[in-house]
Parts: structure tokens; sequence; C-alpha cells
């Protein structure tokens, strides 16, 4: 497993191995396994407005979060190569599963950053514990890598972390089912035992609960803190370009294709979802062939 560093040290370890000369014009490439990645994607835009993105959802091979490492590699790897044709200056793994399983093989084909979800996570969470006892929702796959756990008391070996796969999630949330009694239903189920036992901090671990943050956060009460790591990741991302030199200083040209969006299938379905839940207009996303790359 990677040896967990402070931002500053991932910052110069990312400046040493670079190869190919950057361009800060370039697009940042962002991927997911689907939809659940545009919250990520709407943190980037909302902190880091002068950025053009690139986007990913493999809504044809969705869900991640059951498939094996080997499987989540593959996919993320095609993924990779893809984004790359656009010479995008880094890329961000807007899947907490994609971060959980390939995040290694990635950085170690890579020749430009790359920053996943579950490090700047993992950070923020271990800062913001006051009682030491943590919880992480997330899929089946992230919850057994225990990525979470390893990061979190590589920083603090103080603290207790409880892992609960939540797969009904994702269906719920893309079935549009983001305020709603089955929703409330579910999540009452999944969460009872981390109320139990008395956590005082939330990861939400896949990139889709955000969008059920207010059925969490009714459920825990107001004594749980509900950590995003797409916040974080946003956060970490611009410090990143900042100090690598390659944050776009200036808006991008009027006309210019500000935010293009690609699928592996049904594009039509992709993009309904992200005009509900990102407001700056998104006219189109396309589909191409993943297996090709
Ligand atoms: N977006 C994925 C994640 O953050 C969850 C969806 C999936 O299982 O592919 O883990």
């Amino acid at each position: 497993m990677a040896e967990i560093r402070t931002g500053q040290n991932e910052i110069r370890n990312r400046k040493r191995i670079h190869h190919v000369p950057l361009n800060r014009d370039a697009p940042i490439g962002v991927f997911d396994s689907g939809v659940g990645g545009l919250t990520v994607a709407r943190e980037i835009m909302r902190q880091i407005p002068n950025e053009k993105i690139i986007y990913f959802g493999d809504t044809a091979r969705v869900p991640y979060g059951n498939k094996s490492q080997e499987t989540v590699t593959r996919f993320s790897k095609q993924i990779v190569r893809f984004l790359q044709t656009f010479q995008v200056k880094t890329i961000v793994v807007a899947c907490n599963t994609a971060s959980a399983y390939a995040m290694d093989a990635l950085e170690q084909d890579c020749d430009i950053p790359i920053i996943g979800v579950v490090k700047p996570g993992a950070r923020m969470a271990a800062e913001v514990t006051r009682n030491g006892r943590l919880g992480v929702i997330a899929t089946e796959a992230t919850i057994s890598s225990r990525i979470y756990t390893q990061y979190i008391q590589e920083l603090n070996p103080n603290v207790t972390i409880y892992g609960k796969a939540c797969p009904l999630f994702v269906p719920l949330v893309e079935e549009g089912l983001l305020e709603d009694p089955v929703t409330d239903e579910i999540a009452r189920r999944y969460l009872t035992e981390l109320i139990d036992i008395d956590i005082d901090t939330l990861i939400l671990g896949c990139t889709h609960y955000p969008l059920i943050r207010s059925t969490l956060s009714k459920i825990m009460g107001p004594n749980v803190t509900l950590v995003n790591p797409a916040y974080e990741t946003a956060r970490e991302l611009r410090q990143m370009l900042e100090q690598m030199n390659l944050l776009n200083e200036d808006p991008p040209k009027l006309g210019s294709n500000r935010y293009q969006f690609y699928v592996s299938d049904k594009a039509e379905k992709f993009m309904t979802f992200a005009n509900s839940i990102i407001k700056y207009g998104i006219l189109s996303a396309r589909t191409i062939h993943i297996e090709k790359y």
C-alpha cells in the first residue's frame, strides 16, 4: 500500500515524477464510474472556476463498488488513457472505489499528477473528530479495502474507524430518490449501528452520498460532523495546482468548451441527471467506446 504523506510532501513528490511539460491552460480530467463524480466536478467548478474540465462517467460499467480490484484497475487505466488524449494537466479520480483500488497502479503509469478522493477525505476526518470515533460509509469495495482506516490511523493512531457498506444508496441516488421515505428507511437501517457506537464524525466515502446529505444528516443528528471528501479534494487540487504553477489564472475564452462530458452509455440520461445537480447549463454529453483505450 502507498505510504501516507503530508499534503506538502505529496505535492513535492508529484513535481519530481513528471517528465512532460504541463500547460496551465490545459483541462483537468475527472472520472467516476457514473454520475457520482459530478459531486466532485461541481466542487471543482465552484472552488476553481477558471479551470476547464473533461469529465468521464463509466455509465456502461457502473457500479464499480461490487467489482474486483483487478477489474476496477483495468477500467480506470482505460479511462486515464482516454482522458490523456485531451492533454489534461492533471487527473482527479472522483470515485472512492477507484481511488481505493487503483490509485497506486495509476500513479505508476501516469506522467501527470493524479489525485484521488480518499486521502483528502481521510485527512479532514482525522482533523475534525473530537471523541476519536469515526464512521465511514462507502461501497463494499471501499470498505473491504480498509483504505480509510489505514490512512486515518497513520495520521492519528488513537482513533477507531467503523466501516459500513451501504450498497443500496447508489441505485437510490441514480433513481433520483434523494429525499424520499424509501431512502430514509434504508439509511436508518444502515446507520443505526453507527449511531449506537457513538461516532462523532461520518465520512461520506462514496461520491454519490453527498447527494443524500440532508437525509444522512437528519438521521445522524446534529452532533455528528459529515465529511464530504469532494470538498476537500477540490481544495487540495487547487493547492496542488497553485504550488505546481498550473492554476489557470484567466477564465476560459468565451465560446471555448469549458466543461465537456463523456460517458460509455446513455448520454441523455446522464445529461438529465447532470443538469439536475450542476447549475452551469451543461449542454451535452457524448458516448464513447471506452474499451478501445
Ligand atoms: N462512485 C462510486 C464511489 O465513489 C460508487 C458507485 C459505484 O459503485 O460505482 O465509490
